[in-house]
């Protein structure tokens, strides 16, 4: 039996469906319930839907053998993992932001909210820039609205947030999508299972990829 942990929410729901089109589906996932745990025995599949930034942790440590994490996470976070597969869902960028027409002029220490700590600490690093990171867990948009921030570091997608909120892009920092994780020992173990849906997986996303 393979474990996979899946991204509770709208990119989970893709790439379940992914799964499920690579014929590891389970019916039982589709109906709309609060269980947390499905498993399709003859599939020798079992998922687990936790929170997205959790992945990555599941399979560290092996309660999962694979699963889907955002680059994001696994940038933030810099779990022990294989990183097997660009999945080409949730496609997003991480950027700085600001209040439209801010412009830094270095002169003092700049201050950066975010969720994103090492991602946004690594990016100013290289710049040269002394920055203070203010940790914050959602809704960024508002830091600089209330003076709290100079600039974010978060994800964009649509860009609706930040218009909304009278922010702009100030600098792409990298592009961010899903990404097929293994657990090391997992990998090593149960070789032939996950490769198996790996190659499954890789067919279905090339198929999709427009680029190619
Ligand atoms: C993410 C991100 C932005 C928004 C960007 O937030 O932090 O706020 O999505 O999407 P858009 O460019 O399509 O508007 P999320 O919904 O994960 O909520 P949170 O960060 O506030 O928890």
């Amino acid at each position: 039996m393979i474990n996979i942990a899946l991204p509770k929410g709208r990119l989970g729901d893709q790439v379940y469906a992914l799964f499920e089109a690579a014929g590891y589906g389970c019916p039982a996932i589709r109906e709309n319930n609060r269980k947390l745990i499905f498993e399709n025995e003859a599939a020798g599949v079992r998922y687990f839907w936790v929170k997205p930034s959790d992945v990555s942790i599941y399979v560290e440590r092996g309660a999962a053998d694979i699963g889907v994490a955002g680059k994001d996470v696994l940038l933030e976070d810099e779990p022990d993992i294989y990183e097997l597969l660009d999945l080409k869902l949730g496609k997003c960028r991480m950027v700085v932001a600001a209040p439209k027409g801010f412009h830094d002029n270095g002169e003092r220490t700049l201050k950066v909210a975010t969720k994103f700590s090492n991602i946004a600490r690594r990016y100013y690093v290289d710049l040269g820039r002394d920055i203070d990171i203010i940790k914050l867990n959602g809704s960024i948009e508002i830091a600089p609205i209330l003076g709290l921030s100079d600039v974010i570091v978060d994800i964009v997608e649509t860009g609706t947030t930040l218009r909304e909120n009278n922010l702009e892009v100030v600098s792409t920092i990298l592009p961010i999508s899903a990404r097929l994780i293994a657990n090391k020992a997992a990998f090593k173990f149960k070789t032939k299972e996950i490769e198996e849906i790996l190659s499954k997986l890789e067919g279905l996303v090339e198929q999709n990829d427009p680029n190619l």
